[in-house]
């Protein structure tokens, strides 16, 4: 594989098919009582996250410490960056104590590719502003094709705020990849104008939803809008939220996917979250087995040598 993981753009299909099939092996390390293997001791990992994250900070950091990496978790807030050091000079600064692996997560999109284009270490995208979030994507991946066996075919909806995720766009780049069939379901301000071919639009809930394999739902990315694109969040989930009557609309073994985290009563009610239908913890836990593939895959850097 390449040095780096920015974009699912980047990555072919039979890379993205290598890292499921190499999660599955890590998959069952992580079943075992002793989790951990030596695959990478001896390598530095450094997670950069200027922006917050519950899981895909705390599953990184897992993965690294399952392959016997040393980690080293950089402190925004009590780094050099808040009395204005660049990000360039932070990032050669890191690279300086020997960083093999940058993990980035950025509010400004093309950050990892910028970081990328600047280190000898391999960067991976850990979500960059409304660009992509390629391990979220891989981990979506995973999961499907364990509930599902094959993705190849399968009715995918994706709900909600699809112009502001990262999430959306790097599923979309994987999924099509992957060969399954896509609708983007929600309100018309937040989907994009501009789609790849194949993808149907629908903003109506119950008609998007008819026949569907495979139900993924969207935080509402408030922080990344103003004000008006839809009139309430009441009217939001009335129109486009997920509860246990809509979720009988789609096929009648669909999963329920959410990337977190969840807006509870806006996006998705309780009763459909923590249903068996749902998978949302399941995402999670993959997230370790996935994180520890693109590590190992990636290979740190010795590829830039
Ligand atoms: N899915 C996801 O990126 O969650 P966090 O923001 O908690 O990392």
């Amino acid at each position: 594989m390449q040095k780096d993981l920015v974009s699912i753009s980047e990555i072919s299909k039979d890379d993205i098919e290598l890292i499921l099939d190499t999660a599955s092996s890590f998959r069952d390390v992580l079943r075992r009582d002793i989790k951990k293997v030596p695959t990478l001791r001896g390598k530095t990992v450094v997670n950069l996250f200027f922006e917050p994250s519950t899981r895909t900070r705390t599953s990184f950091e897992l993965a690294e410490k399952r392959l016997s990496t040393d980690v080293f978790n950089f402190s925004v807030p009590t780094s050099s960056v808040v009395k204005g050091e660049s990000l360039l000079d932070t990032v050669r600064t890191i690279q300086s104590y020997g960083a093999d692996y940058i993990v980035i997560r950025h509010s400004a999109s093309g950050v990892p590719h910028f970081i990328a284009q600047n280190s000898a270490a391999s960067v991976i995208n850990a979500g960059d502003g409304i660009n992509e979030h390629p391990t979220q994507a891989l981990l979506d991946a995973f999961t499907i094709r364990e509930q599902k066996k094959e993705i190849k075919g399968l009715e995918i909806a994706l709900v909600g705020d699809i112009v502001h995720s990262r999430v959306a766009r790097s599923n979309i780049l994987c999924l099509l990849k992957l060969g399954a069939n896509l609708r983007l379901i929600g309100p018309p301000t937040l989907i994009p104008n501009t789609l790849p071919k194949g993808i149907k639009v629908f903003y109506d809930m119950d008609e998007g939803l008819n026949g569907v394999d495979v139900i993924m739902m969207l935080r509402i990315q408030m922080e990344r809008m103003g004000k008006g694109f839809f009139p309430s969040t009441r009217e939001y989930f009335k129109l486009w939220g997920i509860n246990q009557e809509r979720l009988a609309i789609a096929c009648k073994d669909a999963i329920v996917m959410h990337p977190g985290p969840m807006n509870r009563g806006i996006e998705i009610s309780s009763e459909v979250a923590d249903c068996p239908q749902s998978v949302i913890l399941e995402q999670v836990t993959n997230g370790i087995a996935v994180r520890m593939a693109v590590l190992y895959l990636l290979g740190g850097s010795k590829n830039a040598e």
